[in-house]
């Protein structure tokens, strides 16, 4: 969470922080704030709110004119949104700031920090745990002659945490320093300026070379050139790497929001995760260390992750259950690092995640790897933590995601699952060669057919309009269709703050069903035949209590749908793949109804997209 940005060079540096700010903004939105070189000295102007406010602040003290200076969008941890409790945060005694810092994680001993630095004459200024970084480097560089990063070094030593942090000083006015562990942060080469920041999308508009700082690492960056060094202070040749999508991919195209926009883009995202993996009507996964050999001997799949990336778990973990007869577990990646789980040394970890920074997902393949078992990553961001440290990486090409709420990242995750599940199948002799190609074209198929399902766009425009003003929504779902429920159902929740819950539809007679009343809307998934009747009988029995019922089910369907207020008809796939059009109305249920509730769609309050703390 919180994005940081830095930019040192010829230019005027304030447009490019508050441009690298707002391409940031989805990491945490509660303030913002920038530091600053002036003729005057250091400045820092921030504020609680949006970057624009922090844009309308810049104006009212008269502008700021620097080439160097680093900023920050937050999304508070320690202490309320405030202007205060802004980042970034001044190092230094009697209010001297010397130092500022912009800081994203969490930093652990910042109580114990504070108390000492107290003890030396620093008085605090906020509630953060970033300040006392501020004043620690302060304490160590003052009346030494070491130079700042040679203080960041020894400062990051006495930290228990996490960080990606961005430090600048006045004895240096043209030098940021950076530091990292357990926090993204990249470095932008341009000519005569470089940058840092939490990620590429900050620093594409300036250039397309980037350096990526691993942990513990500690980087000068001056426009003239930019040194990397280990926690040893010895000097790295870091690889520089290229960004190999464009600008576009992270605008909004004409669409009002980019959820929606990101939504239309499912077919493409899906294709493009599929396409390059399947050569001659079979599945090919040596990329990521997915050997056939590997692939006999598994003996228990842990399928790891948090939010809608469990959700497609959930969904993987049934596809490939019922495909491949392997045990395989879906589990809370912020459970499972603390649980003591048994992993086995022919167990695959399968960690699913959008960003590939996301703190909980990240221990718990760690957790994994040192247990032994192989780590595969379906990840979607290149190069990302994750995706760097687990033995084998699987990406899902659907391009930048950056509304909060996922969308093609999930159906590009699913599909990812689909394919591992296909191959584990037939590898183990479950599924014959005639089979794997029958699967394969149904998967090239996929693209297509979320396209067609994608025409219920007006249908769920008016669904959303009429029940908007709905207190509480249910979701109701056998199997597969339980999966995607859960997922209908945290979408809707987190973009348009209505009340809703995911029920296998089986369970829900266990004690929720005290909740429906007359009015309450209930949205049904009926994709599986085999389950038709059950789940239409447990349509009746919300029906009769009052409910009004979506029903989300597909062409075939051959239960009794006269129960049912709205029937929403998905073209007919393979009832294994089902999830992957079931989800499709249900997310634009959840965007419309935020829209209609004039929610903030791809900002939604006290969320950030990328969750880089436990
Ligand atoms: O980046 P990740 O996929 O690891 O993120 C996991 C969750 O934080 C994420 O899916 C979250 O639940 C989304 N906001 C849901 O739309």
């Amino acid at each position: 969470m919180c994005g940081i940005v830095g930019f040192t060079g010829r230019e005027n540096a304030l447009p490019v922080l508050i441009k690298g700010l707002y391409s940031l903004e989805y990491r945490g939105y509660d303030s913002a704030g920038v530091a600053a070189f002036t003729k005057e000295g250091l400045r820092v102007v921030k504020t609680q709110g949006r970057i624009a406010n922090l844009e309308e602040k810049i104006k009212e003290e008269g502008g700021l004119c620097c080439t160097c200076g680093i900023g920050h969008t937050r999304w508070a941890t320690h202490g309320e949104p405030s202007d205060r409790n802004s980042h970034p945060h001044l190092g230094g005694k009697d209010g001297m700031g010397k130092v500022a810092v912009v800081h994203n994680g969490i930093i652990e001993n910042y109580q114990d920090l504070r108390t000492r630095l107290e003890k030396h004459g620093y008085a605090f200024q906020s509630e953060t745990d970033t300040e006392t970084v501020a004043h620690l480097i302060d304490y160590l560089h003052t009346g030494k002659q070491e130079d700042l990063a040679q203080t960041v070094l020894a400062a990051v030593q006495r930290i228990r945490g996490s960080y990606a942090l961005g430090v600048v000083s006045l004895d240096n006015p043209d030098e940021i320093v950076a530091a990292r562990r357990d926090n993204p942060l990249v470095i932008g080469l341009g000519k005569e300026e470089n940058m840092i920041a939490s990620d590429i999308t900050a620093i594409i508009s300036r250039t397309d070379r980037y350096i990526i700082l691993d942990d513990n690492e500690v980087a000068i960056v001056r426009p003239d050139g930019v040194t990397v060094m280990n926690e040893f202070g010895e000097t790295l040749d870091k690889p520089v790497q290229t960004v190999t999508w464009d600008m576009s991919a992270a605008e909004k195209g004409g669409y009002e929001h980019f959820m929606i926009k990101e939504i239309m883009e499912q077919p493409k995202a899906v294709g493009d995760t599929v396409r390059p993996r399947i050569q001659n009507d079979s599945i090919l996964f040596e990329e990521c260390g997915l050997t056939d050999e590997r692939l006999r001997e598994i003996e228990n799949i842990h399928i790891v992750a948090c939010g809608s990336a469990l959700h497609a778990g959930m969904v993987g973990k049934r596809v490939i259950e019922s495909m491949c007869r392997v045990r395989c577990s879906a589990e809370v990646a912020s459970e499972f690092r603390y649980e003591n789980p048994i992993i086995g040394k022919k167990d695959l970890c399968i960690v699913v995640s959008q960003s590939g920074e996301t703190a909980d997902t990240l221990a718990a393949m760690r957790l994994a790897k040192q247990a032994g078992a192989f780590t595969v990553a379906i990840v979607n961001v290149v190069s990302s933590t994750i995706a760097r440290e687990a033995d084998g990486v699987l990406y899902t090409w659907a391009g930048p995601e950056i509304a909060v709420a996922t969308t093609k990242a999930y159906s590009a995750q699913l599909a990812a699952l689909y394919m591992i599940s296909v191959r584990i199948a037939r590898v183990r002799g479950h599924i014959s060669i005639g089979d794997e190609k029958a699967l394969c074209a149904e998967l090239r198929r996929l693209p297509r057919l979320i396209e067609q399902t994608l025409a219920c766009k007006e249908q769920m425009q008016r669904i959303a309009t009429r029940y908007a003003n709905r207190a509480s929504v249910f979701f109701l779902g056998r199997g597969l269709d339980y999966a995607a429920a859960l997922e209908a159902s945290l979408k809707l929740k987190e973009i348009s703050y209505v009340h809703s819950e995911a029920y296998a539809a089986g369970e829900l007679k266990h004690g929720t069903i005290s909740l429906i009343e007359k009015g309450t809307l209930v949205v049904a998934l009926a994709t599986q035949p085999a389950l038709f009747e059950k789940t239409v009988s447990n349509i009746r029995e919300v029906v009769s209590r009052g409910a009004s019922v979506v029903l989300v089910t597909t062409d075939d369907f051959t239960g009794d749908e006269s129960v049912c207020r709205h029937i929403v008809r998905l073209p007919k796939c393979l009832s294994e793949f089902s999830a992957s059009l079931s989800i499709i109305p249900l997310q634009l249920l959840a965007y419309y109804v935020a829209v209609e509730r004039s929610c903030d769609v791809d900002k939604p309050r006290n969320l950030a997209k990328s969750v880089t703390v436990e």
